[in-house]
């Protein structure tokens, strides 16, 4: 089927991890049906941050951003599938966690915007860029999934 791989990339950002959110996050993008093909747990780089949000290094909340970003471990992972890159980002909510509706992972987990917990890439062509930036290629792990055919008719 066209398009099942699609990949992009999820992190749980320091809040996930201290709250402690990791299991919770995994869960859901497992039992939707995505399928896991990269996963590791870090603590990233002020450089590497910089480079991942650069497209808002203009806006004010930037270095509060990068700061908080780096201010402990992180879970940075690649899920595959159908639309995965949409749909990620409709399962973890909006950007500030007040306009998420229960049921997404930041209207169920969070508050505020500057600990909104989880980050999803927000394209096909981002996701491929912040791939690039956080995998090597052969960090990524290609397999057959045994439910594959259950999830895809
Ligand atoms: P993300 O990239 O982390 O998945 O979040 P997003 O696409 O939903 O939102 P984006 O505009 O890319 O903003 C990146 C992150 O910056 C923080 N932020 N703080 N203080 C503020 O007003 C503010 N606005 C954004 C959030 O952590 C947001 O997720
Ligand atoms: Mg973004």
């Amino acid at each position: 089927m066209a398009g099942v791989e699609e990949r992009t990339f999820i992190a749980i950002k320091p809040d996930g991890v201290q709250r402690r959110l990791v299991g919770e996050i995994i869960k859901r993008f497992e039992q939707k049906g995505f399928k896991l093909v990269g996963m590791k747990f870090l603590h990233a780089s002020e450089d590497l941050l910089k480079e991942h949000y650069i497209d808002l290094k203009d806006r004010p909340f930037y270095a509060g951003l990068v700061n908080y970003m780096n201010s402990g471990p992180v879970v940075a992972m690649v899920w595959e599938g159908f639309n995965v890159v949409k749909t990620g980002r409709v399962m973890l909510g909006e950007t500030n966690p007040a306009d998420s509706k229960p049921g997404t992972i930041r209207g169920d987990y969070c508050i505020q915007v500057s600990r909104n917990i989880i980050h999803g890439s927000d394209s096909v062509e981002n996701a491929n860029t912040e791939i690039n930036l956080w995998f090597q290629p052969e960090e990524l792990v290609s397999y057959e999934n045994c439910s594959d055919s259950w999830i895809y008719g």
